[in-house]
């Protein structure tokens, strides 16, 4: 019997990076490799990393440096940098002597068994047509899948470096989908999440996302929960919002990341639309969807962001009462065109433009949950509770985390529930 090679991977940023790690573990897994939960027990340690903000990346790279001594211990291991940051980087990793052995890029995984045997260096080559067909992820969650519909991105808003780390968009053939839905649902993974840079742009043959989704429903009725993430608002059409009025299996939540609230700054993003565009939207998903969540991405400190600006992304926070939003401080990133933009916010009024905006939102987010309270919720419940083995936890249908009283018998299941207090992360059931 042939002696299968222990491989560790360590996976950074983005839904879409954890998702491309179980490929990644698929493609070894089927070749002469075994994946090892220890790093200490590894021949081969892997970090799938993420650029979209400079901090992911200085990450990777300490954590590098501090794995670097067991190569003295086993001189034959070996380390290797995957995703965004191999292609950004590319042979400067290898070349700088920071402990590095190999870099491979985000269109490359098929190929690692055979870098792995040849000692390559570097296989950075974009292939913009790679959707990795025919290779079915191996879903590493217990009750929710992530299934990746559609790779890369061909908005080049000005301060990010997806489209250039991950080229063009290509979608997903529907056959492969579909083995990675069966694949899911046999694993008794109920709640599927399709990703994407942008799931709204999805077109296989003459397949559009709102097709995908309807076709996707009738093929797999035991689907508990469907939701999509990333959705970008140029593209959400008025199709897509009847589609999820009219479905009982699509969660009533979108994440509709709004960058910012101020139509200037939103002009120099990139971002192909006007406040007043995503505020019509919003209200339409309202309208279309009763109690939908809504949850969005927002910037602070974007190159020649004024205050007065900034004060509008605050007020249109205030205004939407976004459930949650995922509060980003600007990070220039070489090569994209906002990095290259003369007046760039200084790096402490940027920390305080996100402080306040952290703050503003968790007051909002306090508030909505607070508003549940004496509602029902529907729980998917996924694990125990963080704090006591007593309690369980998972999420609502409209993406909140709720805790509960429960046991082990209980995880996996779905339980109605009555929301009696909320933080501003939690919402606390019986
Ligand atoms: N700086 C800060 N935040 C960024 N994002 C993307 N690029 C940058 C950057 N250079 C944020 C956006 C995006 C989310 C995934 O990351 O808000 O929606
Ligand atoms: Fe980046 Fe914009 Fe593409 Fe999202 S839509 S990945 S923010 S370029």
């Amino acid at each position: 019997m042939k002696i299968k090679q222990n491989y560790y991977i360590e996976t950074y940023g983005c839904q879409m990076n954890v998702s491309d790690s179980e490929l990644i573990i698929s493609v070894l897994d089927n070749d002469d490799y075994e994946k090892v939960e220890s790093i200490d027990n590894a021949d081969i340690i892997l970090f799938n990393t993420c650029s979209v903000r400079e901090h992911a990346e200085q990450r990777v790279l300490g954590r590098v440096s501090n794995e670097r001594h067991r190569k003295i211990q086993k001189p034959g291991l070996k380390i290797g940098i995957l995703g965004c940051m191999a292609q950004r980087l590319g042979e400067r990793l290898i070349n700088e002597d920071l402990g590095i052995d190999f870099a491979i890029g985000v269109d490359q995984y098929h190929a690692l068994p055979q870098i792995l045997k040849e000692d390559c260096g570097a296989e950075l080559n974009f292939d913009f047509n790679q959707v990795y067909e025919g290779i079915i992820p191996k879903h590493q969650g217990e009750h929710c899948a992530f299934i990746t519909i559609m790779r890369g991105c061909n908005n080049f808003c000005s301060y990010c470096i997806v489209p250039h780390v991950r080229g063009r968009e290509r979608s997903r053939p529907y056959s492969d989908i579909k083995k990675d839905i069966e694949d899911a649902l046999k694993s008794n993974m109920l709640d599927i999440t399709l990703l994407g840079q942008n799931v709204n742009s999805y077109l296989f043959e003459d397949k559009a996302f709102p097709t995908l989704l309807k076709q996707i429903e009738k093929d797999f009725p035991d689907i508990e929960r469907l939701r999509f993430i990333t959705s970008h608002p140029k593209d959400l059409s008025d199709e897509l919002i009847e589609v999820m009025a009219e479905s009982s299996m699509l969660c009533n939540h979108i994440h509709l990341p709004m960058q910012s609230g101020n139509n200037e700054v939103l002009s120099r993003m990139s971002r192909s639309y006007s406040f007043d565009d995503y505020m019509l939207i919003v209200n339409k998903l309202r309208k279309a969807v009763p109690d939908i969540a809504l949850t969005t991405d927002l910037i602070a400190g974007f190159p020649g962001e004024s205050e007065a600006q900034f004060k509008d992304t605050l007020q249109a926070m205030s205004d939407i009462c976004f459930d949650y939003a995922f509060c980003f401080k600007y990070s220039p990133r070489e090569g994209t065109e906002a990095a290259s933009y003369e007046n760039q916010v200084k790096e402490p009024e940027r920390l305080r433009r996100l402080q306040e905006m952290i703050e503003l939102q968790r007051k909002i987010t306090l508030d909505k949950y607070k508003a549940m309270i004496g509602k029902e919720v529907e729980v998917y419940v996924e694990g125990f509770s963080k704090k006591s083995k007593k309690k369980v936890s998972g999420k609502s249908r409209d993406f909140k985390i709720c805790v509960l009283t429960g046991s082990a018998s209980d995880i996996g299941s779905i339980m109605r529930a009555k929301v009696i207090d909320a933080t501003a992360g939690t919402l606390i059931c019986e």
